[in-house]
């Protein structure tokens, strides 16, 4: 076989290999989620509250997550963002335009946060919740945590980056803002905002 078909057989393969492992989801038969709730609601306990219920997905991030969390930053993403609480309650506060707002969830409730709205997910004991968001693979633009003054809503400190892995990007940051009380002192009125071992946190 001349070598230029052999060479041209190997980068059809690569091109062919690539497509299908990278862009091409196997399907998987549907499952009962209530039923997967009640099976793993032993691993939806703190530290770990969050399952990602498809790995294999190529375009969407399903979890479910379980509270209670202690949280007081706000995530920012360039895609939107769906919840649809299981069981119990959350409050989901967002940054509106310079105001905060909240937006409060129980068992039945779905809230669909904009693209590019910061939001706080506070998630009480005991709750349960699906979110489903874009995967930022192959995305434009970055994601970003921010911090107001619980105070007055000043914004105390932001920080951008582009995410790569959402369980473990944030906590470098965590620390950065904690660490320092300066970047939690409110340049309008003052107010330092309080740290907790809970919000810097390794869940690993
Ligand atoms: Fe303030």
């Amino acid at each position: 076989m001349p070598r230029y078909l052999s060479i041209f057989g190997v980068l059809l393969f690569i091109l062919c290999n690539f497509r299908f492992k990278n862009y091409i989801m196997a399907v998987a038969k549907p499952f009962n989620l209530t039923k997967w709730i009640e099976e793993n609601r032993d691993t939806l306990k703190p530290p770990v509250g969050n399952r990602n219920l498809y790995r294999e997905a190529d375009d969407y991030i399903v979890m479910i997550v379980a509270g209670p969390n202690a949280r007081k930053d706000y995530h920012y993403n360039e895609t939107e963002e769906l919840f649809y609480q299981l069981e119990g309650n959350i409050e989901v506060h967002i940054q509106d335009e310079g105001v905060k707002k909240t937006m409060k969830l129980g068992p039945g409730d779905m809230y669909l946060n904009p693209a590019k709205v910061p939001h706080s997910p506070v998630r009480h004991e005991n709750s349960l919740g699906l979110v489903v968001e874009r995967k930022r693979v192959d995305l434009p633009g970055e994601d970003g945590l921010l911090w107001f003054c619980d105070h007055c809503n000043h914004k105390l400190h932001e920080v951008y980056f582009p995410l790569e892995d959402i369980e473990k990007d944030f906590l470098k940051h965590f620390k950065d803002f904690y660490a320092s009380e300066d970047l939690r002192t409110c340049d309008n009125c003052g107010e330092v905002m309080p740290t907790d071992p809970r919000f810097v946190a390794d869940e690993d």
